[in-house]
């Protein structure tokens, strides 16, 4: 089969240009089924020294060191936003503008507003677009939306979820610029609730439907910080942490933390949901395994089953080795590329489309709005997904 080349522009050399720029390369070798084949044609950063290290090591054609240029290059077909959050609604409204595919990296914006207009751009374009909400196709997770979609917990009750971090605990960390922009509110927007809850509430709602309304805490524990860009002691405008209680449409409670001060843990993210005859709870840290406790077992030998998900007839697997034998953190984002070029054969979305990333963004906003207002708040979410 002759293959359609999707000639892709990375914007960003850090985390997660290395993490896409490696799931691009892994698609042929592992999904040679696809009718789409990525190319790795441009990279782009500031410092055309890095980006140039950065092409030659990832196996790029060339570099850019200027986004509205690529976003404008007649040999991109599709943008993949791997840059700060601050920058994603201007990449994307110009790349939809370009009429370019994009591939964006989560939180959709930093507010709801900023947000909103990016969803119009890729509609009004009718350009594809994704956001990588990866923990999604992690293969246990996905084997968790199965289950439940099968309808195996019956009526749920509680989904609760936890994503906790350590590594801002010291004072004399510098916020904002290379490395420490989410310490930064005018960059991040928000901390752990756009950063870590994020990831948490797309989890859910995709598992357990929307969210309707939120009551939350927040905490800034160090007040300020230097500004590595200023050189300046500056406020900080970030939450350090952040817990929130919810209903969602199915009458489920819902609760959630997230915190970058809870001293031993790196990216501790757990969910479990109790539903009329099941649970399941699933945890970032073994993420290969799924905890699934069914009532309806005999009494005898009813218990926690710590499901192994590495055989062939689960999520994905089939791609990869031998039935029993790991995959990691990186194939969530290979197994996200490959969805993506899946629905380009099928002209669907790929889930979740800008559209549903700023429902997600909603409820953020809601938490933090909730947060500083002392007050429940509804989040305006209409949840299809
Ligand atoms: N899906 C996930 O699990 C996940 C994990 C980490 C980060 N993220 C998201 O990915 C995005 C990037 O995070 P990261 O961890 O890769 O950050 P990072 O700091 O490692 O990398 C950011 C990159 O953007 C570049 N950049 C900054 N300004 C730029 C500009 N004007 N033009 C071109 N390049 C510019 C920086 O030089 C750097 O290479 C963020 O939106 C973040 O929330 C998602």
């Amino acid at each position: 089969m002759d293959k359609k080349i999707l000639r892709i522009g990375i914007i960003g050399t850090g985390f997660m240009a290395r993490a896409h720029s490696n799931a691009y390369n892994r698609i042929s070798d592992f999904f040679p089924e696809l009718e789409y084949q990525p190319k790795l044609q441009a990279v782009c950063s500031r410092s055309a020294a890095r980006v140039e290290k950065f092409a030659k090591q990832w196996g790029f054609d060339r570099w850019e060191t200027d986004w509205k240029k690529l976003v404008q290059s007649d040999d991109i077909d599709a943008i993949d936003i791997c840059t700060p959050n601050h920058l994603h609604a201007d990449i994307a409204i110009a790349a939809a503008e370009h009429g370019k595919m994009i591939l964006c990296e989560k939180p959709l914006a930093r507010t709801v507003e900023e947000a909103s207009p990016m969803v119009d751009a890729v509609e009004k374009y009718n350009v594809p677009n994704t956001v990588y909400y990866n923990y999604r196709r992690v293969p246990a997770v996905t084997l968790a939306k199965q289950i439940i979609d099968e309808g195996k917990l019956g009526r749920i009750f509680h989904f609760r979820a936890n994503f906790l971090q350590d590594w801002t605990i010291n004072p004399e960390l510098p916020q904002g610029g290379e490395g420490l922009w989410r310490l930064d509110s005018k960059s991040a927007g928000s901390g752990v609730t756009g950063d870590l809850l994020a990831h948490c509430i797309d989890t859910a709602m995709w598992l357990n439907g929307g969210i309707k309304d939120v009551s939350a805490v927040t905490e800034t524990f160090v007040k300020e910080r230097i500004h590595q860009e200023t050189g300046q002691v500056e406020k900080v405008g970030i939450d350090d942490a952040c817990i929130f209680h919810c209903h969602f449409d199915n009458g489920s409670l819902g609760v959630f933390e997230a915190t970058r001060y809870a001293r031993g843990q790196k990216a501790l993210y757990t969910f479990e949901i109790n539903g009329e005859h099941a649970s399941i709870r699933w945890d970032l840290h073994d993420q290969n395994r799924l905890g699934y406790f069914d009532h309806r077992d005999e009494s005898i030998v009813r218990g926690w089953r710590s499901i192994h998900v590495s055989d062939s007839d689960q999520p994905y697997i089939d791609k990869w080795w031998i039935p029993g034998v790991c995959i990691g953190y990186e194939h969530t984002f290979v197994h996200h590329v490959a969805d993506f070029l899946h629905s380009l054969e099928l002209n669907k979305p790929c889930s979740p489309t800008f559209r549903e990333a700023l429902e997600t963004q909603k409820v953020c906003e809601a938490v933090l709005d909730s947060a500083s207002s002392r007050s429940w708040k509804d989040t305006g979410v209409d949840w299809k997904g």
